[in-house]
Order: C-alpha cells, then sequence, then structure tokens
C-alpha cells in the first residue's frame, strides 16, 4: 500500500469531514456528487487513488436513504478506482435501532446495511457509538467503534458541579451510564422506561436523586421524548438541576419544544449528525468528535490499537 490517507465526505457532514481531514493535516479527497434528471446518484472521483489507504465519511441524518445510497456508490467508485483498503466512517450508523427482530415479520435493517457496506466494498468500518454493542456482530470486515464518553464527561465536568448522580433513560442504558458514572465520581440512577408506540412513559426512577444536579445520559435524542419524560419525573423527585449528554443529536422537529418546555440546564451533544438551529433546543452544547475520528484513522493506517484510546 502507498503511505497515503484519503479522506472523502459523502453530502451527510461535510463539516465533519473537513474537520476530520484538517486534523490530519490535510484536504478532504475531491469528488464529485450529483443528480441525474431520473433521481439517480452519480459519483466521479477526481483524484487518484490507487492504492490509497481511502477513509469515506458518511454518517445518518435526513435524507437516510439518500445518503445510505450514496455511500455505497461511492464506495463502488473507490473499489473500481482501485483503492487498496476502504473504511466507511459512520459517525452515526444508518438504521442502528433496527438492530432486533422483537416483533413477527420485521427487518433487521441494520444487519442489511452491514451486508451492503460489504458488498459494496467496505473492507472496514469506523463508527460510535452504536446503540446495541452488539451490533458489532453484524458485521464480517473489521469494525471499531469509539466512544464519545471522556469528550461528554469533560465538558459535564467543567460544570464544577459536587453531588452528581448519572441517570440511565432504562436499564438497557445501564452499563453505559455506570461507565459515566465512575469517571464522574457520581452516584447512578436507572430509568424505568416503556415506550408505547410512539409516546415515552417513564413510571419510576430507581436510585437517590434528591437534591443532586442528575445528568441524562443517552446515546441518542430523537424526538426528546426519553429526555422530557424523565426529566420531568426527576424534577419531581427533587434533583437540583438535570443535564444530558447524548452522542447523537437526531433532533426531530418536535425535539426543541419537548425539551425547552422542561427546561434542561444543559444539553451536550456531539457533531456526529449536522445540527440545525430550527430543531435544536435551548442551551445545547456542541463538542466535536472529529480530532477523535481523526486519531483513530491515523492509527488504523499505522496498524495501531484503536481501543487503547479509551484505557
Ligand atoms: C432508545 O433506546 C435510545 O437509547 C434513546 O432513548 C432513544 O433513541 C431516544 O429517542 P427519543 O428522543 O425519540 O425518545
Amino acid at each position: 500500500m502507498t503511505d497515503r490517507i484519503v479522506v472523502f465526505s459523502g453530502t451527510s457532514n461535510r463539516p465533519l469531514a473537513a474537520r476530520i481531514a484538517s486534523h490530519l493535516g490535510q484536504a478532504l479527497g475531491e469528488v464529485e456528487i450529483t443528480r441525474f434528471g431520473n433521481d439517480n446518484t452519480f459519483v466521479r472521483v477526481l483524484e487518484n487513488v490507487r492504492e490509497a489507504d481511502v477513509f469515506v465519511v458518511q454518517t445518518s441524518c435526513p435524507p437516510v436513504n439518500d445518503h445510505v445510497m450514496e455511500l455505497l456508490i461511492l464506495i463502488d467508485a473507490l473499489k473500481r478506482a482501485s483503492a487498496r483498503r476502504i473504511t466507511a466512517v459512520l459517525p452515526y450508523y444508518p438504521y442502528v435501532r433496527s438492530d432486533k427482530k422483537d416483533a413477527p415479520r420485521i427487518p433487521i435493517t441494520a444487519r442489511l446495511v452491514a451486508d451492503l457496506l460489504v458488498a459494496a466494498g467496505a473492507n472496514r468500518v469506523l463508527t460510535m457509538d452504536l446503540h446495541a454493542p452488539q451490533i458489532q456482530g453484524f458485521f464480517t470486515i473489521p469494525t471499531d467503534q469509539l466512544e464519545a464518553l471522556p469528550l461528554l464527561c469533560d465538558a459535564v465536568a467543567s460544570l464544577g458541579l459536587r453531588d452528581l448522580v448519572v441517570v440511565a433513560g432504562d436499564v438497557g442504558r445501564a452499563n453505559f451510564a455506570r461507565d459515566y458514572a465512575h469517571r464522574l465520581d457520581a452516584g447512578l440512577a436507572l430509568g424505568d422506561k416503556k415506550r408505547v408506540g410512539d409516546h415515552v412513559e417513564v413510571y419510576d426512577i430507581i436510585g437517590d436523586v434528591g437534591a443532586k444536579h442528575a445528568v441524562i445520559v443517552e446515546d441518542e435524542i430523537a424526538t426528546g421524548g426519553t429526555i422530557a419524560a424523565t426529566a420531568s419525573l426527576l424534577r419531581r423527585r427533587g434533583a437540583r438541576s438535570v443535564y444530558v449528554t447524548a452522542t447523537h443529536a437526531i433532533f426531530a422537529p418536535r425535539a426543541p419544544m419537548a425539551l425547552d418546555a422542561v427546561g434542561i440546564d444543559g444539553i451536550y451533544v456531539t457533531d456526529t449528525v449536522p445540527l440545525h438551529p430550527d430543531c435544536t433546543p435551548a442551551r445545547t452544547e456542541v463538542v466535536s468528535v472529529g480530532a477523535l475520528f481523526a486519531e483513530a484513522i491515523r492509527r488504523i493506517h499505522g496498524g495501531e490499537s484503536v481501543s487503547s484510546l479509551f484505557r
């Protein structure tokens, strides 16, 4: 392989891709991505990638299906242009919540996406905070999963608050929340949440939250329903303040209204997904994962450990 790293971006999150490339001391690879009159996506790689170590950044955000298809087409173009190795860099993995068959006659779309990436020509995957760690098992190619936890913990720690309690939105987040609690030297509490159709009910908070500064930790915020319901109950149980951290700020159009209504004291998210001003709740702070992805890319290219970034 030549000693060249080339970072390409799809159209989903060019600002993050540019930050990653800039941390690697280079510009984004040149590519043309257009639509024909028949709505077909067309991609042309505008520079030589023969024998290069290529990284393609594409996140999941609306229009999700178009971005997935664009990613597959871009990988196909790079494979046919003789790139030696192609890593799909997916800051927020598409269809990540469709990861189990928990009702009859439904798909496991996260697995389907994994198969499509391999069929297109991806040799590796680099992603961040999958909804469930076992999704890594969907891949037949090497997969590295980065964690936003250290960056988001630093953001919370910079508030200088004492008497913190980390709150998992539901039991499935318990391990994730425990890691936050250890790192922040905080207590731990769990929400007893049930999703009924499109509606979220939080029946109970298990753990001591009275007179504490609560930090709800989530992998993603979509409608904001989980956070709003958990925050309301935390306030009724006497929490002094409620902060939120989430890796993926999906922020559906109704999220600002839902979250602003309960008055969250601070929301810390990353830039895995681009934020739109109209859909961003008040008191939202963005922590960039650009440098972390760049360092992971540097290590993958150099054959160094990626997991040691988190030890
Ligand atoms: C679900 O299991 C996830 O961890 C989040 O709780 C969920 O994606 C949040 O969605 P929403 O903001 O729509 O409640």
